[in-house]
């Protein structure tokens, strides 16, 4: 299976080969991973700020451990949690009903579900949910890497209110995981080190 044997490839690049960008028509390919995502009730509650400014990068890399992928990378991909679940809940339904009151008038009882799901739920709460789907999005944009052999770099080591501040989010949109993108180049690495099966599946 192609798709394991990629899995195997990819790994955590540390430092990318700054002559190399990802093209244009890859990217889609990336995007459109991200785009296809299984999120709770549809809502996708993410959104993914895209960095190829170099001026910006050399501004999150010093707030990021100041890991090297960051200044290097051909793209970084700051996966945003979005906590702004009312106006999402709506979008939604305009979008599935195509902007039709009957249609919308047929899904009103899981437009209620969807609300009485989330309606008490604290700030914080929907944070973490919101947080959850970023990384399933997170995860799907890391095996779409692997299969156009694309190196990446999962990142969860960076100060995420200075990376807030410096990409400007909205209150509704916090940081949470990053994925700076590119092609390896002398990069350290000593081969995978994972748990054996029995230790994971029972
Ligand atoms: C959520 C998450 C956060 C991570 N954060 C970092 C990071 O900040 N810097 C880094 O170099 N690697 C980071 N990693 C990479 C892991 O260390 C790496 O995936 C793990 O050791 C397995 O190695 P492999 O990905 O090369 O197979 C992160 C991985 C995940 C999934």
């Amino acid at each position: 299976m192609s798709f394991l044997n990629n899995l195997e490839w990819r790994h955590a690049t540390k430092i990318f080969d700054t002559e190399k960008k990802v093209s244009d028509s890859d990217f889609e390919k990336i995007k459109e991973a991200i785009q296809m995502t299984p999120t709770s009730f549809g809502l996708e509650p993410f959104h993914v700020k895209i960095v190829t400014d170099q001026a910006v990068k050399d501004k999150i890399q010093p707030v990021s451990w100041d890991q090297p992928q960051v200044g290097s990378c051909s793209h970084l991909l700051v996966f945003c949690a979005r906590t702004d679940w009312e106006s999402r809940i709506n979008d939604y339904f305009e979008m599935a009903s195509g902007g039709k009151a009957e249609i919308k008038e047929k899904m009103n009882p899981y437009e209620q579900m969807m609300r009485g799901a989330l309606k008490d739920r604290t700030e914080h709460q929907i944070l973490d949910w919101a947080r959850n789907q970023a990384y399933i999005a997170h995860g799907f944009a890391l095996a779409a890497c692997a299969e156009l052999k694309i190196d990446s770099c999962p990142m969860e080591g960076f100060d995420n209110e200075a990376v807030n501040k410096i990409l400007g989010l909205p209150n509704h949109m916090k940081s949470v995981v990053m994925m700076p993108i590119g092609y390896r180049t002398e990069d350290p690495h000593h081969g995978k080190v994972r748990y054996p099966e029995s230790d994971l599946f029972s």
